[in-house]
């Protein structure tokens, strides 16, 4: 069994036989009801380098002695800082503390609140998988094609799926997302952490039941968990 506890905006804290933080965005973050020093954390795994993903990614790392698993270029940045990071890339999987990180594509953008940098890598998608449960972090993203193969190869249990429109896609492009990667369960997340991306999650729910698709959607209070059995 895993415990997949929402943190606000895009942080997802997941537990099974390690615990695997997600974007960890938690100070500033007006949805979390944790502190950033609260969090304990075996392995972090950062999507893109916006700072509302990478929020507090190198502190929870220093202080929990966990390694960041994030794209090359990011890896690169974040290593700077004194932190162990495993870079990674689009199509991989990486395998650490016997939890698998598959990196996939996002249609989005990325840089790094951070002076002379070049690039800080492409935004990206991943898959984590323990104890034989997968979650699929879509990262920041619109709805691409591509979901498809996402959902034929890799086969998520769970999907976290942005919902908040302006910066990702909004409800209608999600439940396209959900339709095409075909998820047992998806969990929106990315709304109402600002007033632009002010959404109702119900009204989600609602158009993937209206158009008869086969995944359960939860929604999750920030600090909530849920919990998937195979
Ligand atoms: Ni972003
Ligand atoms: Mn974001």
């Amino acid at each position: 069994m895993v415990e997949i506890r929402w943190l606000g905006h895009a942080a997802f804290l997941i537990e099974g036989s390690k615990r695997v933080l997600i974007d960890p965005f938690i100070t500033g973050n007006p949805l979390s009801p944790f502190k950033a020093e609260e969090i304990k954390a075996d392995l972090i795994v950062v999507t893109h380098g916006h700072g509302d993903h990478l929020g507090d990614t190198v502190e929870i790392a220093k202080k929990n002695d966990a390694p960041v698993v994030c794209i090359h270029e990011l890896s690169r940045i974040i290593a700077k800082k004194g932190v162990e990071t495993v870079g990674m890339n689009i199509g991989g999987t990486a395998e650490v503390d016997g939890v698998k990180v598959t990196m996939v594509k996002a249609e989005h953008s990325a840089d790094v609140e951070e002076e002379s940098i070049i690039s800080a890598g492409d935004p990206t998608g991943v898959i984590v998988d323990m104890d034989g449960v997968k979650v699929y972090h879509t990262g920041d993203t619109d709805v691409f094609y591509d979901m498809k193969l996402i959902g034929e190869i890799h086969k998520p249990d769970i999907m976290l799926v942005p919902i908040g429109d302006w910066y990702t896609m909004g409800i209608v492009g999600a439940v396209k997302a959900v339709e095409l990667v075909s998820p047992k369960v998806a969990i929106p997340m990315h709304y109402n952490t600002f007033p632009v991306i002010e959404k109702n999650p119900e009204d989600f729910k609602k158009a993937v039941e209206e158009r008869g698709l086969n995944t359960e959607i939860v929604i999750l209070k920030p600090g909530e968990s849920y919990n998937f059995k195979i």
